[in-house]
């Protein structure tokens, strides 16, 4: 959940470092620092505290000279956020730094039997990697010394060290969690993540797991990288040329990152489409096709947002395509001893790809020897690269931590999945797509509108989301994205079920949204919905027209009733980034959360 990044080169690694953990900043907010090798005095320097990059890069020094620095930005996992817990770590004579994202499971035992002497200062297990370097170099070189270490621990890593003695070398290591290698003209870049080697690399590669890598300067004065594995054998991998630009990570005008994610949901369905499209007609490798046509069972695991997802791509599976399907949260998964059917296919759906829980699983269900397809927006990611397939969103970079163009992306992929496994297409898909970026550009057009409501009425100390059938999902979305950023104390429920105990709840004032897209629970829905007014409770209901009543507070345009869930979800995604402005919250990095939860 942490960003990490290292640079040796021709330019100013300390602003290679620093551009790069504003940009991987979204990673982890707790915590972040810097250590370059200061060329005048021949020494490191360390600028680390509690707190956001942009404290960093207000007190940094820019007088310095440096071609070599590693950086971190925390999500903080083992010790609580503070100046001694934050990234980068010394070994105790100070010979060695460290980054590290990943935890390590066995560092207390390593504790125990190789560093008993050692006085720790942080309470995090990345300290303990850096003293056991420290402790095997005086017996070999450091490639060996990290290599040695790099046998003993357990769990997941992405780091990068720094060497006092050699302070012309970068050294990483891999497993499980990402990295990935840049090269371009003026130096070597590794982060956590593609976007901080935006404007420093014109290609980059994945790493792979239990990897050791070594960047340094040859003889020609030329920066150069070198990748083993485990056992010391020259690993060799294909680069992939930069495609991201600069602007495509920016803000573009708007003032937070959601509300641009927002914004471009109808040109992420038309991208969808248009990569989808051959010859105006959905086409998808007919492998998977195949893979899906002939399983007996499709098992759908994901979280958070994305497994809401997979809640309505369970929809368009069993009633697009005539296939069944299942739902599991990844986390729960382990716990659950399913009893699968015959000829299971397993579909992980991640807006990162690096998901630790829906890594767990994948290693699981391909340990039972199954198929697996991912659905990713990233296409380097883990979850992309170990599956048996994968299908990307092309939803581009998601830069807020609550999820919003990649949701709506993955339920769009969904349907144009469903769409190619059904014998009979119940519409015409393309049209229907279409006809939604339409009817969510009206909604965005007239945001003010949803910023007037939730200044009037949302902005409360909780608040229910109820709905039926495919409105449910819809519910539970809505629910998470209010409470993520606003920090309201909300819940998503079946509308049925509200008087089954939760209807105690509400009290005078309190906002009940409601949600109709569809001709069969309309009745129903609303009158639940009375039952809460009847109670006190202050509705709001978002409705499409057809279903709609003329006292309904936001009408949508008609669309598929079988793909509303892609258009009603963008009023309250709306909802959410105006209560979280008006209560004055960091939309963008809500409190305790990171993008990618690469911790089980
Ligand atoms: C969404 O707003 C959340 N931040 C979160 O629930 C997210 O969807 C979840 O952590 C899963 O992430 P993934 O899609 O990258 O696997």
């Amino acid at each position: 959940m942490c960003g990490i990044v290292g640079y040796l080169g021709n330019n100013k690694a300390s602003e290679v470092i620093l551009s790069g953990l504003e940009k991987l900043e979204y990673r982890g907010y707790d915590s972040c620092g810097i250590c370059f090798f200061d060329v005048a005095q021949e020494a490191f320097v360390t600028y680390k505290d509690i707190g956001r990059v942009f404290h960093l890069v207000n007190d940094f020094n820019y007088q310095y000279e440096n071609h070599l620095a590693i950086g971190h930005t925390r999500w903080a996992t083992h010790g609580k956020p503070n100046q001694l817990n934050s990234h980068p770590h010394f070994s105790q004579n100070k010979r060695f730094a460290i980054v590290h994202n990943g935890v390590i499971e066995n560092y207390r035992e390593l504790t125990k039997k190789y560093l008993p002497e050692v006085h720790f200062i942080s309470e995090t297990d990345t300290e303990v990697i850096v003293n056991m370097i420290e402790l095997f170099v005086k017996d070999m070189t450091v490639e060996e010394a990290i290599r040695k270490t790099l046998s003993l621990i357990e769990g997941s890593y992405a780091l990068l060290v720094i060497d006092t003695h050699h302070p012309e070398c970068l050294y990483a290591a891999k497993n499980k969690s990402p990295l990935l290698i840049g090269t371009g003209k003026n130096g070597i870049t590794l982060a956590s993540d593609i976007m901080a080697l935006v404007g420093y690399a014109d290609q980059y590669m994945p790493i792979g797991d239990k990897t050791f890598t070594v960047c340094k300067k040859d003889d020609y004065g030329h920066y150069i990288f070198e990748i083993y594995d485990i056992i010391g054998l020259p690993i060799h991998g294909d680069f992939l040329r930069m495609d991201l630009i600069l602007d495509e990570i920016g803000k573009a005008g708007y003032s937070h990152y959601m509300l641009k994610e927002i914004c471009e949901q109808p040109s992420v369905i038309r991208n969808i489409m248009e990569k989808y499209l051959s010859y105006d007609k959905f086409t998808i490798n007919p492998e998977i096709l195949h893979l899906l046509k002939s399983c007996d069972r499709i098992y759908i695991l994901a979280a958070g947002t994305s497994m809401h997802a997979g809640l309505v791509g369970k929809y368009l599976f069993e009633n697009i395509a005539k296939i069944p399907c299942e739902v599991n949260i990844a986390s729960e998964f382990a716990y659950n001893s399913l009893l699968l059917t015959k000829n299971p296919v397993f579909i992980f759906i991640s807006q990162s790809g690096e998901t630790a829980d829906l890594r767990a699983c994948l290693v699981k269900v391909r340990e039972l020897g199954y198929k697996t397809l991912t659905i990713t927006n990233v296409l380097t990611s883990t979850l992309a690269r170990e599956a048996d397939y994968y299908l990307e969103i092309f939803a581009g970079p998601e830069i807020a931590v609550a999820s919003t163009k990649a949701y709506v992306g993955q339920i769009v992929l969904l349907a144009i999945l469903s769409y190619c496994l059904s014998e009979n297409k119940p519409f015409d898909l393309k049209l229907e797509l279409s006809k939604i970026a339409v009817a969510m550009e009206a909604i965005i057009e007239n945001r003010d509108v949803i910023h007037t409501l939730v200044k009037e009425r949302i902005v409360k100390r909780n608040c229910f989301y109820i709905g039926r059938g495919l409105d449910y999902y819809t519910c539970l979305e809505a629910a998470l994205k209010l409470k993520e950023i606003s920090y309201i104390q909300t819940e998503g429920f079946a509308a049925g079920e509200l008087k089954h105990g939760t209807i105690a709840l509400i009290e005078e004032g309190v906002p009940v949204i409601g949600i109709i897209s569809q001709h069969a629970i309309n009745n129903s829905t609303r009158a639940n919905i009375r039952e809460v007014m009847a109670r006190g409770a202050n509705k709001i209901i978002i409705s499409l027209n057809r279903v709609s009543d003329p006292s309904d507070e936001i009408i949508l345009m008609n669309i598929e009733e079988m793909l509303s869930p892609i258009l009603t979800v963008v009023p309250t995604q709306l909802i959410a980034f105006f209560a979280a402005l008006e209560l004055g919250k960091d939309i963008d990095k809500p409190r305790n959360l990171a993008k990618s939860v690469t911790v089980e």
